[in-house]
Parts: structure tokens; C-alpha cells; sequence
């Protein structure tokens, strides 16, 4: 049996949602498995950049894989252990720019091999497992079911989230440097604690943003997407961050910007701009410190991960 899953990029964070906001981009990883029949085979695993169809090179293809440990983990779940099996992954994602691969690529390996055996988890486990394994819930969320999230990681190891209306004429614009950053060290420069001052600033424009969704208020929205938890700590690891949003502000049509999860990817929320311009502020600022930039304007991805093959 052979079982291909296509899974989105995401942004994580939005600005004000640390660890719970996150939305789902059109890009895609997909994740192949394919169950050998040859006993003895072991596990084989390739990963193919889809843009030029080359092997990915620095990323484990043994047992250390992530998408393996991932299928190894639904397995168990169900009390059985992997056998011999084939699995490709063909990325379209960034690694390392704060988009989501790693979550992609673990809700791929888990939905491929739920898939191969016979769908024993539902929606509500998938998350739960697979949030397990990334430590928090905003980009595997949305890279399930999807569109724009709110999520929340309960005590029990269960995930609640809900889906927030988005409007299409807020346009996302991404734009990606041509360096990476870990997440683990993205998260490194993070305090363990905060000001009950930021706290509160977080947690009113929070409340702010799910309302300007529900509520499509642009101007809320704007006020909304402020953050003092973590792009504050982050922008030392972001050279060109704090400049961007400053020249940004004032542009027509801009609603704000953020980093993307742990960055250094940047999220742009537009209405009625042009694009144009946003692209030449961000590649601007950004290549007069040598950084170069690639841009996706993009609408949302609103189904989430889908089995296609
Ligand atoms: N919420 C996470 C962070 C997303 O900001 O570290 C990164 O995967």
C-alpha cells in the first residue's frame, strides 16, 4: 500500500498569539509512505526539494528522521511497531524560515501512516500526538484543519482549537531571508518569565485579534497585531526586523506585520496596499544588510492536510 499526504506550510504566532495563533499557506510538503514488501529491507527514506528536484543533504534518513519517529508513534499508539517501508518526502517549504516545515512533515509521516493503518486516530489524537512531538499546537493546527487557529494545549495533552474567519481582501504577503534559524534557538533567547505588564499586553491584543476576525475590523486588527512576548527578544536574532516593521507602519494599507513562528520568515497583513511596495520596503531594508528576499503573496490554505495519493 502506498499513502501520499499533502500537508501546508504555516505561520505560528501572528504577532500577539505566542504558541496559540497560526494559519495555513498554500505551500506544500508531502509526505509518501509505502509499505515494502521485500522482508529486510529496513526503512528507506529520501527527501527531494520539489523547486529543483535534488536531494535534501543535513537531514537524518535513518530512524532518527522525524517523519519516521512520527509513524513510529501512531504505530505504537496502536500497540505495533513499524516494519519495512519506503518514505519520500518532497518539500516545497523553507526549513528553518518559520514556516512550519517540521510540522508539516510530522503531520504528514502521522496521517500517512493513520492511513496505513486503517484511520485507528481521529482528528482530535492526530493533534495530540503530533503536538506532543513539536511542543506546541499553533502550526500543527492549522497544518491539519487549516485556515486561521486558535489553539490551546490543555493539561491532559489534548488540543482545543477553533477555526477563525478570515476575509480575503486581507492579503498575506510572506517574506523569507535567505538564512536560517533554528527554532530551539529562536526560543533559547526567550525569557522563562515575564512582566504581568507584557502578560496583559498580549492577552488584551489577543482578545483584540480574535474579535477584529470575527468582527472583519481592520482597524482593531491593526491595534491587534502587537506583541511583548517574544518578537521583542527575537529581534536580536532577526537582524533588519525592527527597521522593517518601523518603515512598514506607515504604508498604505499595511495592517501590521510579525515574525513568523520563530522566524526570521516575516508576515505581512495588507488591505488594499500595494503589494508592490510592501516587496520593496522588505527587500530594501533587508538588502541593505545584505540579506536577500523571496516573496510569496498568497491566500489562505483552508482545508489543511489532505491524503492525495
Ligand atoms: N510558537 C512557536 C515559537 C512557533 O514562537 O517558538 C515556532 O515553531
Amino acid at each position: 500500500m502506498k499513502v501520499a499526504i499533502q500537508v501546508p506550510a504555516t505561520m505560528a504566532n501572528l504577532g500577539c498569539g505566542f504558541d496559540c495563533l497560526g494559519l495555513a499557506l498554500p505551500i506544500y510538503n508531502t509526505v509518501i509512505v509505502e509499505e515494502t514488501v521485500m522482508p529486510g529491507t529496513g526503512v528507506e527514506i529520501n527527501i527531494i526539494d520539489e523547486k529543483n528536484q535534488e536531494k535534501v543533504a543535513n537531514i537524518p534518513t535513518d530512524k532518527n528522521n522525524i517523519v519516521y519517529k512520527a509513524i513510529e508513534l501512531l504505530y505504537s499508539y496502536i500497540g505495533q511497531a513499524p516494519d519495512e517501508m519506503k518514505i519520500t518526502i518532497k518539500t516545497q517549504i523553507p526549513v528553518a524560515r518559520g514556516l512550519g516545515s517540521s510540522a508539516s512533515v510530522i503531520v504528514g509521516g502521522l496521517m500517512a501512516a493513520n492511513e496505513l493503518l486503517q484511520k485507528p486516530a481521529d482528528t482530535a489524537v492526530l493533534l495530540s500526538i503530533a503536538t506532543e512531538i513539536e511542543g506546541h499546537p499553533d502550526n500543527i493546527t492549522p497544518a491539519i484543519v487549516g485556515g486561521v487557529t486558535l489553539s490551546s494545549w490543555e493539561e491532559d495533552g489534548s488540543v482545543v482549537y477553533r477555526k477563525l474567519p478570515w476575509h480575503d481582501d486581507w492579503k498575506i504577503t510572506v517574506c523569507i531571508p535567505d538564512y536560517e534559524l533554528a527554532t530551539e534557538i529562536s526560543r533559547s533567547v526567550l525569557p522563562k518569565e515575564v512582566s504581568i505588564k507584557d502578560a496583559a499586553y498580549n492577552l488584551r491584543k489577543s482578545a483584540m485579534f480574535v474579535e477584529a476576525l470575527h468582527t472583519h475590523d481592520g482597524e482593531l486588527l491593526k491595534m491587534a497585531l502587537k506583541d511583548k512576548l517574544h518578537q521583542p527578544y527575537r529581534t536580536k536574532l532577526v537582524p533588519g526586523l525592527s527597521q522593517i516593521m518601523e518603515n512598514l507602519r506607515h504604508t498604505q494599507g499595511v495592517l501590521g506585520c510579525f515574525l513568523s513562528g520563530a522566524g526570521p520568515a516575516i508576515g505581512v497583513i495588507s488591505c488594499g496596499a500595494n503589494i508592490g511596495e510592501i516587496k520593496e520596503i522588505v527587500s530594501n531594508t533587508w538588502g541593505d544588510i545584505n540579506v536577500n528576499t523571496q516573496f510569496y503573496s498568497l491566500p489562505l490554505d483552508c482545508d489543511g492536510a489532505k491524503r492525495i495519493l
